[in-house]
């Protein structure tokens, strides 16, 4: 049974102030409520890190970055460590935004180191995958999608691959006006989770959980959770306020309490 995520990554909103309204709503909202059977992530920018995991300690969600260096020091000016994301009380750092590789040219290749690094250090990454409009366009998504995955995992032995959360992020779908269909999103998670299949084998890809990202709302949460392989939402706009989150949670509680076991 994969265990069902909500998580939210915030890009460049939530000042410390913010940080610490947003997650006492959080706080409140969640005392008392069996929240259990999910598994609950917010990716603060770097310098709100601290005050979240102050004021969520006592809550189930959990936090982490939203980008790392894989060297462990050194002179790499403005970059973070995974050692300094674990000492600030990371679990997770996202890899791979579309956003990082748009506008910041990263590539898959960096991406495998930084992945290695984050699995070496015990945090669990965030693995984002994802094509562009003119790749959907040209019928090339689950070749991209291929490539993508199979570059950031190259070196990772079977058994570590369920330690990795997959989320597919469609870029064209990312801060857009509309999310991917549930059917468009169940052929590419299918189809990423034969990739993991054909390379790791069926314990690893029945295990490692997929996430679905790019336009997610409350609305449209509860049909993409239909699909089978969809394993949690990874939103952005509409939980960068605690209420919106909270909206995405009972979703994804929702689901997973109607879901059969799988894997
Ligand atoms: P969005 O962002 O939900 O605002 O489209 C998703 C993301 O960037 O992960």
């Amino acid at each position: 049974m994969r265990k069902m995520m909500a998580g939210t990554g915030w890009k460049m909103n939530n000042s410390v102030a913010e940080t610490l309204r947003y997650a006492e709503t959080l706080a409140a909202w969640s005392a008392g409520r069996d929240l259990s059977a999910l598994d609950l992530f917010v990716l603060p920018p770097f310098t709100s890190l601290h005050a979240a995991r102050t004021a969520l300690s006592n809550t189930p969600v959990a936090i982490g970055g939203q980008n790392m260096h894989w060297d462990a020091s050194g002179g790499w000016t403005g970059e973070i460590s995974a050692a300094m994301l674990c000492e600030a009380g990371c679990r997770y750092v996202e890899l791979a935004h579309s956003e990082r590789l748009q506008h910041f040219g990263e590539t898959y290749a960096a991406v495998r180191k930084k992945l290695d690094t984050a699995m070496h250090a015990g945090l669990t990454p965030i693995l984002c995958l994802g094509e562009t409009a003119p790749e959907k366009a040209a019928g090339r998504a689950d070749a991209v999608l291929e490539a993508q995955v199979l570059t950031a995992l190259a070196g990772q032995g079977a058994k570590h691959i369920p330690d990795v959360v997959l989320a597919y992020e469609p870029r064209w779908a990312i801060g857009g006006a509309e999310a991917a269909t549930p059917d468009y999103i169940a052929e590419r998670h299918g189809r990423l989770r034969e990739t993991l299949h054909a390379h790791y084998g069926k314990a690893a890809a029945a295990r490692t959980r997929i996430l679905y990202g790019g336009s997610v709302t409350p609305e449209n949460g509860p049909a993409i959770l239909a699909v089978e392989d969809v394993d949690g939402l990874f939103v952005g706009r509409a939980a960068w306020q605690a209420e919106g989150f909270i909206r995405i949670i009972e979703v994804v509680a929702d689901a997973a309490r109607t879901r059969r076991p799988q894997g």
